[in-house]
């Protein structure tokens, strides 16, 4: 079986869905159920016996000792995290302790357990850590897309915790030996996503007809990518990754903020249309993120040329069905709105008077 950390998160619950969609291989899911977290999204697993959902902290060494002792993983896929930048300003302190002492301590009781396995298995153990492009910190206009061997320049405290695991997991391996593999790639969407990333916030706030909140001039880039394309793409780094490398991931998708929140409103517009009229009205300028890093784009031939890995969605697919999805799942959405949902909400958005 496979050890998932962060398994009730956006992307982790994807991967966790997919991966029993595809193989009979049975998963220990470990989540602490932070706000980002949610029970209802593994919902489609209940009673199944090839999911263990476990609701705990990778920061508890006692706990995660107790899994690896327990289950015997033959791998760990490690995507908890605190992850979002805005909230990462707001309070630094829980993105240090999840994504630097969570993945330290994952990686002591890692090694630990992998030190005592027989050969044949030793062998066979991987450790995957998931990361980020922020990492690589904030490209200009000409820029080339990062490469794998870009030098670190996080400029958020979200990046910096998430560039600060990665040395950690490039140090165990390098000292310790220990199997490990990392991907870094772009901004996902999809499925699932908490409403406080920025596609589901505008398409959530669309609906409920209140303001689409650009930072800044709405000219940031992204690279975007399918969550389903991602998960994929770690299924590949784990099967056949080689130890000790890292695997940039990205969508060949460079769009500006403005133009994510247009075509978002262009899909509602055809898919529910308002009798107030187009949704872009509710398009309003605020107050730019501090540290707003410009540009991310993710050069992705390594993971292609070494695995043979490419996105399977186009933007274009992968946004419809997402848009969909969203008007689909009006409970998914209502559900999470809890009232720490709207205190955030409130707190983030109130400070940034509406610029011209
Ligand atoms: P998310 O915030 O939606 O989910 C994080 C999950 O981790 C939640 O279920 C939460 O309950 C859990 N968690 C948080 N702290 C924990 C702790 N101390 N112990 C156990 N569980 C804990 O995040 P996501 O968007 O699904 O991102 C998953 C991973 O992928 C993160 O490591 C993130 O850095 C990385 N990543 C995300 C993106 C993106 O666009 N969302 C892009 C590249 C990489
Ligand atoms: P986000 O989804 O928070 O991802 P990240 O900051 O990790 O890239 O934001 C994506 C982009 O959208 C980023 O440039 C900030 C911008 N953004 C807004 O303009 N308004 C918003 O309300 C949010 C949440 C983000």
């Amino acid at each position: 079986m496979i050890l998932v950390t962060g398994g009730a998160g956006f992307i982790g619950a994807n991967f966790v869905l997919d991966w029993l969609a595809t193989s009979d291989e049975p998963v220990i899911n470990l989540d602490a159920l932070t706000y980002a977290g949610n029970r209802e999204t593994l919902a489609p697993l209940e009673g199944d016996a090839r999911h263990l959902f476990v609701h705990g902290d990778i920061c508890d060494r006692a706990l995660v000792e107790r899994l690896f002792a327990e289950h015997k993983p033959r791998a760990v896929v490690h995507f908890a995290a605190e992850s979002h930048v805005d909230r990462s300003i707001d309070g630094p302190g829980a993105f240090v302790r999840t994504n630097v002492d969570g993945t330290f301590t994952l990686l002591e009781a890692a090694r630990a357990h992998w030190s005592a396995l027989p050969a044949g298995e030793r062998e066979l153990f991987r450790f995957l850590h998931v990361s980020t492009d922020e990492v690589y910190g904030s490209l200009g206009p000409n820029d080339p897309a990062f490469t794998e061997t870009k030098t670190y320049e996080p400029n958020s405290p979200y990046s910096a915790s998430k560039a600060a695991s990665d040395h950690l997991v490039r140090a165990w391996h390098h000292t310790y030996g220990l199997p490990v593999l990392t991907t870094n790639c772009s901004n996902n969407y999809g499925h699932y996503q908490f409403p406080e990333k920025l596609i589901p916030l505008m398409i959530v706030n669309a609906l409920a007809g209140k303001p689409l909140p650009i930072y800044g001039d709405g000219q940031n880039v992204r690279d975007w990518l399918y969550v389903g394309d991602h998960c994929s793409a770690i299924r590949e780094v784990l099967a056949r990754g080689r130890l000790g490398e890292t695997y940039n991931v990205g969508g060949w998708n460079e769009m500006a903020n403005l133009e994510i929140v247009h075509t978002l409103c262009a899909l509602l517009d055809e898919l529910r249309p308002s009798a107030a009229g187009s949704y872009a009205r509710l398009v309003t300028y605020v107050k730019d993120r501090p540290g707003h890093d410009r540009r991310y784009a993710i050069d992705a031939r390594k993971i292609e040329r070494e695995l043979g890995w490419r996105p399977a969605e186009t933007f274009q697919s992968g946004i419809r069905k997402t848009v969909q999805w969203y008007l689909d799942n009006p409970g998914w959405i209502a559900n999470v709105q809890s009232g720490a949902y709207r205190d955030w909400v409130a707190r983030n958005y109130a400070g940034r008077e509406v610029q011209p």
